[in-house]
């Protein structure tokens, strides 16, 4: 039973020479596969998938392409070859050896962070169980069940953490994870935007651009961690994280490239007159999916982010390029909103952490946006895609509960009443995606809506990625 188990959960973490870590994960795996028959995606469970594999940490190894039906997949369990010697980067105890095992101090701490992280992965393959019935291709069909199956590795990943380090309350932890479920309103996913259902393709696009580009922020945060295992495990993760903003992006590229040779086609220039998504309404999903995404990070003034930072659990973005990693000293500049007025406040810089983590997921997407700006300008379309301010459509923080307009600036409870549909999908755009929304499922054809592609792992785009009966 451990060998077969062993096989079937490919792993670095010699998971075969520790029979107590080997039996809870065996208990815990029947419960995840009954998961993902229930809520994973609805209808191709024995369908024969054109899938990338983890099967070792290493560059050849772990990009292994196959058929495979995805309750076969081999959800591995990695982390990166530990470093010699190595030592926790920030914080109070920085300069000391990295934990092997928990602080006994910041237990509770450290079960929240993997807990918050690990319960957005089956979140998203939830929001998501029901779009393999419209994708516009074959090769988009398999690209969402790559990121599906990858999210459900990443699941295991979380799950490995608190079985092998947080004894009983991890292992409860773990089947809370399988219990909870998007969008229910009893035993509802923890952070919002996992909540929010994912009813099209375009917001497909959209959350795997800026929702999953949150995750790979919170992963380089929790990369620098003390504890060296949540360090080295996400590590890994980043690698497949990569991908699933690879999807986002290009996704939304591929759409504007459509869109533009649409509006060639009209003699209005009216893409949606030719069954295509008009550039308003993606400024409009743009809009709703990258507010929700910035309230991922949290309150702008967080005694949590300083007490994680302090702690030497989650570092910032790349914490080698600072020259101080104590954070004691700093101060960061924040606008907040005193009697209706922006002002500038002085805030500790410990305090102001999701904030400055925040900043630098502002300039990653902005680098995205640029370069679907591009498409239009090559085009000669005078339109440009922006980035709402951090302050637009916020329920997280201290500008929850406050309207502000795309530029930030604060608004009355009517005004944002009157413009809310101009700057948020409204019910008809909505309606009007969904209209598009057929399935495409001969090799090599796309839907109207969205340009083909190149293909995956040198395979063409008319390659069969996906194996339906
Ligand atoms: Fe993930
Ligand atoms: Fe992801």
């Amino acid at each position: 039973m451990s060998l077969e188990l062993n096989e079937r959960i490919p792993n670095n973490v010699n998971l075969s020479e520790d029979p107590k870590l080997l039996r809870a994960l065996e208990k815990w795996l029947p419960d995840y596969q009954s998961w993902w028959r229930e809520m994973g995606p609805e209808g191709f469970q024995d369908t024969d998938v054109f899938l990338r594999t983890a099967i070792s940490v290493d560059a050849k190894g772990w990009a292994h392409f196959d058929h495979v039906k995805m309750p076969d997949y081999r959800w591995g369990i990695f982390l990166t070859e530990p470093e010699a010697e190595k030592k926790i980067g920030f914080g109070d105890s920085y300069g000391q050896p990295a934990w092997q095992e928990v602080p006994g101090e910041f237990r509770g701490m450290l079960r929240r962070i993997i807990v918050t992280q690990g319960d957005t992965e089956p979140a998203s393959v939830e929001q998501q169980r029901l779009l393999g019935q419209t994708a516009p291709s074959l090769y988009d069909l398999r690209n969402l069940f790559q990121v599906n199956v990858e999210e459900g590795r990443h699941l295991w990943a979380m799950v490995y953490l608190l079985h092998r380090y947080f004894g009983r309350d991890g292992r409860e932890e773990a089947e809370a994870l399988l219990e909870r479920r998007s969008g229910n309103p009893d035993k509802p996913r923890i952070l919002g935007a996992f909540n929010e259902p994912i009813r099209d393709w375009l917001a497909f696009f959209m959350f795997t651009m800026f929702t999953d580009r949150d995750g790979k922020f919170q992963l380089f945060a929790l990369a620098e961690s003390g504890f060296d295992p949540l360090a080295r495990t996400t590590r890994f993760m980043l690698t497949e994280e990569a991908h699933h903003m690879f999807v986002g992006e290009t996704g939304v590229a591929r759409v504007i490239d459509r869109t533009v040779h649409l509006m060639r086609q009209d003699k209005n220039e009216d893409a949606r007159a030719q069954g295509g998504i008009d550039l308003p309404t993606i400024q409009r999903y743009l809009n709703l999916w990258y507010s929700v995404s910035a309230d991922l990070f949290g309150g702008e003034i967080s005694s949590n982010a300083a007490d994680y930072f302090a702690s030497g659990l989650k570092g910032r973005y790349q914490e080698e390029r600072y020259s101080d990693h104590l954070g004691l000293e700093g101060i960061y500049p924040m606008q907040v909103l005193e009697n209706g007025r922006l002002v500038e406040q002085q805030v500790p810089l410990r305090n102001a952490l999701n904030e400055v983590l925040r900043d630098a997921y502002i300039a990653d997407c902005q680098r995205g946006v640029d370069r679907w700006n591009r498409i239009l300008r090559a085009a000669k379309i005078p339109f440009e895609f922006t980035l709402p301010d951090r302050k637009f459509h916020r329920q997280v923080g201290i500008f929850a509960g406050q309207h502000f307009s795309l530029e930030g600036t604060p608004i009355a409870a009517a005004e944002w009443a009157a413009r809310r549909d101009a700057w948020l999908p409204s019910p008809s755009d909505l309606a009007y995606v969904q209209t598009l929304m057929h399935p495409v499922r001969e090799r090599g054809q796309v839907a109207n809506w969205i340009a083909a592609s190149r293909g995956v792992s040198g395979r063409p785009f008319d390659f069969d990625y996906v194996r339906l009966n």
